[in-house]
């Protein structure tokens, strides 16, 4: 068993997700890759220890993660029973149902027999009684987003979840899906969505939804995988995402165009006193609505790295106008 640090909540910032009663650490810990069946257990158990340690109390999963699919939260399930038993109380576990996860009809997408099948499949792997956050993974252009909702309503009514999000979802799509819970006496609590200096589609319209509904949010892939980071100026390194086989990022997506402009963002990072994923991840918390960014880690030291970013996290307008400057190839 993990002795946690007494010490685990003097430092973490805990922001309040929208207009709900819950708050989350600003720097979450995501399963998707590094937690697998293909992984070094060990190394996940002691990433998984460590951000307890730092009070992120925060991990999010969902059905899919792995290598192979549902791994990832077999690996959470064996931390919860040998590192962190006793402590589910201080945790905010989530998962997601959305993208494929077994063959038929009914392993896909957003009908409720997938989302209801997939969850109890979800609380088996983690040798759970609730997930404290359940997402839709993804919109169903076929599913009416009524059963989709009704499903998430009924699943938390069950006690099965205690919060539903949403993920993926389109700032038009979020505000009938909210209208929808709200007819039903419900909100969703918090949208998952991909954000990063290289991916910034929430500020044109999700961002006012957010605000306007009172929706938390959580941002996803914040270093871009691992992009906005030192790792990729000489080269793709052979222990990096980038690398491995069963990586999303491609080594055709670390282009020379993006490692230039990360080579002039990590100058401007050093001008500030930290290192380029730190700048990134402060950089996606400073909007309000921005709950907390969820990243990915290979090992401890990254860990550490996002959670001291926290020391230095507010721009001047000068800075800012840099980051855009760069970013739009200036
Ligand atoms: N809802 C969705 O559809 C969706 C989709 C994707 C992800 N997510 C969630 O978001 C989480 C994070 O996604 P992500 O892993 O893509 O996030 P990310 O934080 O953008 O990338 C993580 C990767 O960046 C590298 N890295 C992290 N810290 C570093 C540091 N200090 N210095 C150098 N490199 C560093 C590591 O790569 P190396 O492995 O190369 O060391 C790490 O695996 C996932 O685990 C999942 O929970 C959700």
């Amino acid at each position: 068993m993990h002795q946690p640090d007494e010490k685990r909540y003097d430092s973490m910032k805990y922001n309040r997700c929208g207009r709900s009663g819950v708050k989350l650490p600003a720097i979450s810990l995501g399963f998707w890759h590094n937690f697998g069946g293909v992984d070094t257990l060990e190394n996940s158990r002691a990433m998984a220890r460590h951000a307890f340690d730092l009070g992120i109390t925060h991990f999010d999963l969902a059905n899919n993660y792995g290598p192979p699919p549902g791994s990832a939260e077999e690996t959470m399930g064996y931390i919860l029973k040998n590192d962190l038993r006793g402590y589910r109380d201080e945790l905010i576990i989530s998962s997601k149902a959305g993208y494929g996860m077994w063959p038929g009809p009914y392993g896909d997408w957003g009908s409720r027999k997938f989302l209801v099948a997939s969850l109890h499949q979800s609380l088996k792997r983690m040798g759970l009684d609730y997930v404290d956050i359940f997402y839709h993974h993804r919109p169903d252009p076929e599913t009416p987003l009524e059963e989709t909702m009704g499903a998430l309503h009924d699943i938390v009514h069950s006690g099965k979840a205690l919060y539903a999000g949403v993920s993926n979802y389109s700032a038009e799509l979020t505000k009938s899906a909210e209208e929808i819970m709200r007819s039903m006496g419900m909100h969703i609590l918090i949208h998952q969505p991909k954000y990063s200096m290289f991916e910034r589609w929430i500020e044109d319209s999700l961002l006012k939804e957010l605000r306007d509904d009172g929706i938390g949010s959580i941002v996803f892939s914040p270093l871009a995988q691992g992009l906005l980071t030192d790792r990729y100026l000489d080269g793709i390194p052979a222990d990096s995402r980038a690398a491995k086989p069963t990586g999303f990022l491609r080594p055709e997506q670390v282009t020379g165009e993006k490692i230039a402009k990360v080579r002039k963002l990590s100058e401007l990072a050093k001008a500030r006193g930290q290192k380029l994923a730190q700048m990134a991840l402060a950089w996606v918390l400073r909007h309000r609505e921005v709950t907390s960014a969820v990243i990915g880690a290979s090992r401890v030291g990254q860990i550490d790295d996002a959670v001291n970013a926290l020391q230095n996290a507010s721009f001047t307008a000068e800075e800012l106008k840099k980051i855009d400057g760069i970013l739009a190839g200036k």
